[in-house]
C-alpha cells in the first residue's frame, strides 16, 4: 500500500501525510524532511542542497532522488505496510524512477492524492506556519496555535519559521511548482491513479477525505 501526496506547497501534505500515515501505520516520507535533516547535520550534501531550498527552487535530481529511492527501498524492504510519500516525486523525471524502483521490487503506487488549494490561501498558510526543529510538529500561528505560545506541545522546544516561508519565497516555489511539479497531475491521471481533494476545509474534514478515496483504491485491496 504505497500512497503519494501531491499538491502545491503549503496545501497541507505534510499535516495529512502524518494523520494517515500514523492510522495506517505507514512510513511517512517527506523529502523536504529530509533535506532538512540534512541541513541539519551539516552534511555534505545539506551543504549542497541549502541554496537551492532557500531560494525556493527544486533541489536538482541527482541529488535528491537516490536519497529518497534508498529510503523508499530500505522500508519496503523491512515488512512495513508500505510508505506514503510526501513531497517526492516533484519532477518528470523523479516520477520515472520512483516507478522503475518499484517495479525492481514488485511493488507499486494504489493512489496519487492531489490536493488543491488557492494562491492566496497558500500564501496565508506558510507566512503563518511555524514548526518544531526538534521533534518536526506543524503549527499554524491562526489555524493551529501551540498550546502555550510559541512552544511546542508535543517537546516543549521553541517553534520557529522555516526560512523558506518568506513571502517572496512562497510565491517563488509557486511558480517552480507550476512549472516542474503540476506536469505530474497528468502523469498520475494516465496512469489511472490520480485523487484530488479540496485542501481549502477545515483539517479533519480533508482528513475525511482522503480516508474516503483511499478506501477506494488502496484500504480495499
Ligand atoms: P517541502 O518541505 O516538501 O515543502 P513543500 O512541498 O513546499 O510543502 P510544505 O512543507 O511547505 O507544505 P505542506 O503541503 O506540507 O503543508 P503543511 O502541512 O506544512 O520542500 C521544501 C524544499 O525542499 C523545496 O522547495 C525544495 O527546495 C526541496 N525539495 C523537497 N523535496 C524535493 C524534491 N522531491 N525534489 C527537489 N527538491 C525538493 O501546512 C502548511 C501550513 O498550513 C501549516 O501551518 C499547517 O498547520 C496549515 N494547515 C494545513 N492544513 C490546513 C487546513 N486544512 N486548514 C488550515 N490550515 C492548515
Amino acid at each position: 500500500m504505497n500512497i503519494i501526496l501531491l499538491g502545491p506547497p503549503g496545501a497541507g501534505k505534510g499535516t495529512q501525510a502524518k494523520r494517515i500515515a500514523g492510522a495506517h501505520s505507514l512510513v511517512h516520507l517527506s523529502s523536504g524532511d529530509l533535506l532538512r535533516a540534512e541541513r541539519a547535520a551539516g552534511t555534505e550534501l545539506g551543504r549542497k542542497v541549502s541554496k537551492f531550498m532557500d531560494a525556493g527552487k527544486l533541489v536538482p535530481d541527482e541529488l535528491v532522488t537516490q536519497v529518497v529511492l534508498n529510503r523508499v527501498r530500505q522500508e519496503l524492504s523491512s515488512d512495513e505496510n508500505g510508505v506514503l510519500l510526501d513531497g517526492f516525486p516533484r519532477t518528470l523525471s523523479q516520477a520515472k524512477d520512483l516507478d522503475v524502483t518499484l517495479t525492481d521490487i514488485e511493488e507499486q503506487i494504489c493512489g496519487a492524492i492531489n490536493l488543491t488549494l488557492d494562491d492566496e490561501q497558500i500564501v496565508r498558510r506558510l507566512t503563518g506556519r511555524r514548526s518544531c526543529p526538534k521533534c518536526g510538529a506543524v503549527y499554524h500561528v491562526k489555524a493551529k496555535p501551540p498550546k502555550r505560545a510559541g512552544r511546542c506541545d508535543v517537546c516543549g522546544s521553541e517553534v520557529v519559521q522555516r526560512s523558506d516561508d518568506a513571502e517572496e519565497v512562497v510565491r517563488e516555489r509557486l511558480e517552480v511548482y507550476r512549472r516542474q511539479t503540476q506536469p505530474l497531475e497528468e502523469y498520475y491521471r494516465q496512469a489511472g491513479l490520480l485523487q484530488e481533494v479540496d485542501s481549502d476545509m477545515e483539517i479533519d474534514t480533508v482528513t475525511g477525505e482522503i480516508e474516503e478515496l483511499l478506501r477506494s483504491c488502496c484500504f480495499e485491496k
